[in-house]
């Protein structure tokens, strides 16, 4: 039976793509809204045919609020999922106001549509980043916040906020934040992976351009942090799990399981992985090699962050289930399929 229809902001991007295939798996309708300012319209494509459903797709900006309101006009929907947004940590940095007013001003318009509407279950996007380093390891949900050390992990912060207050305000409102770790892979299918714009900031996509051909060498950024071999650890999630994390949030505020209006789960494995392990991790997985060097330190990263994920498995009833080297293995495939490499 199908279960309602859930608006998916920021559907035609890497995580809302995944997650649109899975929410139709478990029996949702979905209507994808993007204004491909980050994606393409093949993504969507891309959706359909793993679904094999015509799933609708409306090219909006959630930050013209008259064409939202279009949208809502025109479906009914049971919730929502905000993954629209912009995310590079360094042009966020550098243009503060690109970022506050794309990831703010898309989020209340969503929040007042979906309290107009009558209809206020929302799932938001947030991030580990808003733990920043923590002092105790793994971090749990109730881990203090950090003051964010960029506008883009702000937006995190501040739209985490505007979800809390207006679950405590509108007595018909009940949000969750999904705090993400490092989402990477790609579906099995490789019809949808991630498309980074440009020369990829994240290590994942950085991998499969080096073993590509594409970037003639990877930067393993710092080698002396206070970790066993010396890199960063991270605690990386495979993109599919991540999506159904999305599912099981979805279904837990349509079944009128939450314990509070407003809940926040950390969405990771539990597990550290350095990036040296992770490189050679991706080479034994695949049978390329990555050719890389050390490089100094980038700024504003933190030595490692890896979640504490009990609260999601009780609550949610969700664990991470794919292996690494499963995930490893999707990168690649996907990259190799959008290159056209055999
Ligand atoms: P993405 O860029 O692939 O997807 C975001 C989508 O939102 C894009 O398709 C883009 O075109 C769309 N979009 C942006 N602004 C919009 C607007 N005003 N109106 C309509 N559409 C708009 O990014 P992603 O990796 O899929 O990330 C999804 C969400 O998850 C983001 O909020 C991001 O900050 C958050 N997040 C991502 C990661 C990660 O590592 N990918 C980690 C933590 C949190
Ligand atoms: C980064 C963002 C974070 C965001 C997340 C997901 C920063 C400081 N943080 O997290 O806000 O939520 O992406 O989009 O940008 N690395 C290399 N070489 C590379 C690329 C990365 O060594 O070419 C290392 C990094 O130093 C880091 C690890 O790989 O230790 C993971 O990096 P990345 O994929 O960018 O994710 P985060 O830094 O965890």
């Amino acid at each position: 039976m199908k279960k309602g229809t859930v608006l998916v902001s920021g559907g035609a991007g890497y995580i809302g793509t995944h997650t649109a295939v899975e929410l139709v798996a478990a029996g949702y309708g979905v209507v994808i809204v993007d204004n491909l300012a980050n994606s393409e319209a093949c993504a969507v494509e891309g959706v359909r045919r793993i679904t094999g459903i015509e799933v609708p797709f409306e090219q909006v900006d959630a930050c013209d609020g008259q064409a939202l309101r279009g949208v809502f006009e025109k479906y009914g929907f049971v919730s929502a999922i905000h993954f629209a947004a912009f995310k590079a940590v360094g042009e966020s940095v550098a243009d503060p106001l690109k970022y506050y007013r794309n990831n703010l001003t898309s989020f209340m318009n969503l929040c007042a549509l979906m309290h107009e509407f009558g209809r206020s279950d929302v799932v938001f996007s947030s991030s580990a980043t808003v733990y920043g380093q923590a002092g105790v390891l793994p971090v749990t949900e109730r881990s203090p916040r950090l003051p964010a050390t960029s506008p883009y992990g702000n937006t995190k912060q501040m739209a985490e906020d505007i979800l809390r207050d207006c679950c405590a305000a509108y007595a018909c409102m009940r949000g969750i934040a999904l705090r993400y770790f490092n989402p990477i892979g790609a579906h099995p299918s490789t019809l949808i992976g991630e498309l980074p714009r440009g020369v990829p900031q994240n290590l994942v996509p950085y991998i499969t351009q080096t073993a590509a051909g594409i970037r003639p060498c990877l930067s393993i950024f710092g080698n002396d942090y206070p970790t066993p071999d010396g890199t960063c650890l991270r605690d990386y999630i495979d993109v599919v799990d991540l999506a159904r994390a999305h599912v099981a949030a979805v279904d837990r505020m349509t079944q009128g399981r939450m314990e509070a209006s407003y809940e926040v789960f950390n969405i990771g494995t539990g597990r550290p992985v350095s990036v040296l392990e992770l490189v050679e991790g991706f080479e034994r997985a695949n049978g390329v090699e990555v050719p890389r060097k050390f490089a100094p330190r980038r700024a504003g990263d933190v030595p490692a962050v890896w979640a504490d994920t009990r609260l999601a498995a009780r609550a949610l009833g969700w664990q991470a289930v794919r292996p690494l080297e499963e995930t490893l293995r999707t990168a690649w495939a996907w990259e190799k399929r959008i290159r056209g490499i055999k």
